[in-house]
């Protein structure tokens, strides 16, 4: 049993088949997580999908009762990119779940976020798994909620190459003012870029594990990473797909499988080449202080286990059963 209070928590994402797994880890574990609510952003696909696939995601853990908020449909600054290769049209590739009965909560996100930091009695924790201009449309509003931030775990950036360019991962390339925001906030931001996720590929009997748990939960996941399971092989010479924002949620139960160093990290918000772009000072050739814990490497054995045991806890929990699954 767990001897903490469950961590409460604000997560901001973009769904995308791997936030909705995010999602799904959150929701099974609400003894170690109290989620306060779910803040969206425009991005994989654009706001109307990504904010029906975190209803989609709720209903499908039977968790109607979930609050969830739209927020900014597009980047600060930028015009803003989708990655409808990556995830299919609607960003849940492979499956088409119903409509959701639940509906968004009337509130824009960056009003909650601000209205819920501002008169929260516990510092709360952020887990960002999109482009970040909502927390950082929050953060430049008003500045005093970032004293009632737990911790910032981030997925984004890279120490070594990018996915969407050369140099930029997505999340940053696709709003790089919002990620500057965050870096210069005076927060430490754990971040957990492609250098890692790239370590937590899908495999085939995975997905022979996932569907031998015999829950609709487990088996949507897998009609789900089965759709674009070959797409990171064929981009990135990857043995699977990439689950990158389930890192995120990983890290918040189980820190201790994963290895992180405090550098500094700058984001590039120029305009050429290296828009976007994570600029990690990994052997701290700057001397400047530390902003970040940076996640280099995970236990992905443990990692996987912690998933697939997260993920069995729903078959023995009430959940939404059927999703209209192609
Ligand atoms: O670069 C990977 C990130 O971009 C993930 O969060 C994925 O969902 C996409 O948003
Ligand atoms: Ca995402």
């Amino acid at each position: 049993m767990p001897t903490h209070a469950p961590l409460p928590l604000i997560l901001d994402c973009d769904p995308g088949i791997d936030d909705f797994v995010a999602i799904l880890m959150i929701l099974a574990a609400p003894e170690r997580i109290n989620l306060l609510g779910i803040t969206v952003s425009g991005g994989n696909v654009p706001l109307h999908h990504t904010s029906q696939n975190a209803l989609k995601a709720c209903e499908l853990a039977g968790r109607p009762d979930v609050k969830v908020y739209a927020g900014c449909p597009r980047p600060i600054l930028r015009e803003l990119v989708y990655e409808v290769e990556v995830y299919g049209e609607t960003g849940l590739k492979g499956v088409d779940l119903p409509t959701p009965q639940m509906s968004l909560q009337s509130t824009h996100a960056v009003d909650f976020l601000i209205d819920t930091l501002m008169t929260t009695p516990k510092k709360i924790t952020l887990a960002t798994t999109g482009p970040l201009t909502n927390i950082a449309v929050a953060i430049v509003r008003e500045p005093r909620i970032l004293d009632n931030i737990e911790q910032i775990v981030t997925m984004g950036g890279s120490i070594e190459l990018g996915n969407i360019t050369p140099a930029a991962e997505f999340n940053f390339y696709a709003d790089p003012e919002a990620a500057h925001v965050l870096y210069t906030s005076g927060k430490k931001i754990t971040t957990i870029g492609l250098d890692t996720t790239h370590q937590l590929v899908t495999s085939l009997d995975w997905f022979d594990r996932l569907d031998a748990l015999d829950n609709p939960v487990a088996h949507t996941l897998t009609l789900m990473l089965r759709a674009f399971y070959e797409y990171d092989m064929k981009h990135f010479g990857l043995t699977g797909g990439v689950l990158h924002d389930p890192s995120v949620i990983g890290y918040l139960l189980n820190p201790l499988l994963f290895k992180e160093k405090d550098v500094h990290v700058e984001i590039d918000t120029s305009f050429g080449i290296g828009r976007g772009r994570s600029i990690i000072d990994w052997w701290r050739k700057r001397g400047l202080p530390a902003n970040a814990h940076v996640v280099n490497e995970v236990d992905v054995k443990g990692f996987f286990d912690l998933l697939t045991d997260l993920l069995a806890s729903y078959g023995n929990k009430k959940q939404k059963a059927e999703g209209a699954l192609t």
